[in-house]
């Protein structure tokens, strides 16, 4: 996609996209529902027996590593009467335990024992539901549509781009930090998919990297943004970094160097008004060095930056000032976005 030019004026998604309730819901289903989501790391499950918990859009899942070292991903719901399962975050088990009337869980989601029935042969109850899961570049992705189609089908071209990095397989997930958002989570990709506010919001961004040439490339279902570093290493001149953001609300960065990197940015829907980000750093080693604490505080800066704005955004969604604001010429990024957005939330053409 062209950025826009000239002076036509072209709207932005309605705001009541971002405050409306059934909106929400809708979004709920058709997006987060329906699409690979990003739910963790293979390094969260090492082990037989390792597992980790993880909600998508009000679905509360279980990721688990099983005593034939296969992966799994099940509803974290029991069969019996509907009880959440485990409620720990994450740890290392032989079986799961319902709190309610004691049935047991081997860790695939398959029903060991259940006291009070004599039999397991429980039809489609002797078992947690499973849900889709791959693993692509040792992130484990989840979706949970039964008919889904494989991601290759989705993000073939994404998974293309990230080929060339051949680091990624081996990095750890070093560092979580987690923060709800107080605005709806398509205002914080919003934010994400243009750097007109780089300047005046990011200075030290601004300065590390040359805003004059910074670009955004769409792709099918995502985008690529990248620039060159001011003051560039040697080795740093070969490869820059690269911020991709892929549909619906995925961003990973990716700094190759003598020592590549990763950090992954998710935003999940909480409510209208609110989101849960994300945040993972994956390194080489466990050990974080001085450097990459330094990328870290970096990283964390440029986003506090963000969420302040993002925050501001939406309490201007809730007034009856404008129903929807109006693009940039280089603001084309967003409106790809929203055209993503039209086409999962059958939209009609003109109606956005
Ligand atoms: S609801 Fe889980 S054992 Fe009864
Ligand atoms: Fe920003």
């Amino acid at each position: 996609m062209k950025p826009l030019t000239g002076n036509t004026l072209e709207n932005t998604l309605p705001y009541e996209n971002y405050v409306n309730p059934q909106i929400f819901e809708e979004e709920k289903k058709k997006i987060f529902q329906d699409s690979w989501i990003l739910a963790g790391h293979t390094s969260q499950v090492e082990k037989p027996g390792d597992f980790f918990t993880f909600d998508i859009a009000d679905q509360p899942l279980i990721i688990s590593r099983d005593k034939n070292n296969e992966l799994n991903a099940f509803y974290n719901i029991c069969p019996h009467r509907g009880t959440k399962v485990e409620k720990n975050e994450c740890g290392n088990k032989k079986v799961f335990t319902c709190t309610y009337h004691g049935w047991t869980f081997h860790m695939n989601g398959k029903l060991n024992r259940a006291p009070n029935f004599a039999t397991n042969e429980l039809g489609n109850h002797s078992c947690m539901p499973q849900v889709k899961l791959e693993v692509f570049q040792s992130m484990i992705f989840i979706n949970l549509n039964p008919e889904a189609r494989p991601m290759e089908e989705t993000y073939g071209e994404f998974m293309a781009n990230l080929e060339r990095y051949t680091f990624l397989e081996s990095l750890k997930k070093v560092r979580v930090n987690q923060r709800i958002i107080d605005a709806n989570w398509k205002a914080v990709i919003d934010n994400y998919l243009e750097c007109d506010h780089c300047k005046i919001a990011h200075p030290e961004f601004s300065k590390t990297f040359d805003m004059k040439n910074y670009h955004i490339d769409l792709h099918g279902n995502f985008s690529c943004q990248y620039s060159e570093l001011t003051n560039k290493s040697n080795e740093q001149q070969e490869d820059h970094a690269n911020f991709y953001w892929v549909w619906p609300n995925l961003m990973v960065s990716i700094y190759p160097g003598k020592e590549g990197n990763m950090t992954i940015s998710q935003i999940l829907p909480l409510a209208p008004d609110k989101s849960l980000a994300i945040y993972s750093y994956y390194f080489n080693s466990d050990e974080i060095s001085k450097e990459q604490e330094e990328l870290i505080r970096f990283v964390d800066q440029v986003r506090l930056e963000d969420f302040d704005l993002v925050e501001l955004l939406q309490k201007g969604f809730h007034t009856n000032a404008f129903k929807h604001g109006v693009y940039s010429p280089t603001e084309y990024a967003l409106k790809f976005f929203h055209n993503l957005y039209g086409e999962a939330m059958n939209v009609k053409e003109g109606m956005l």
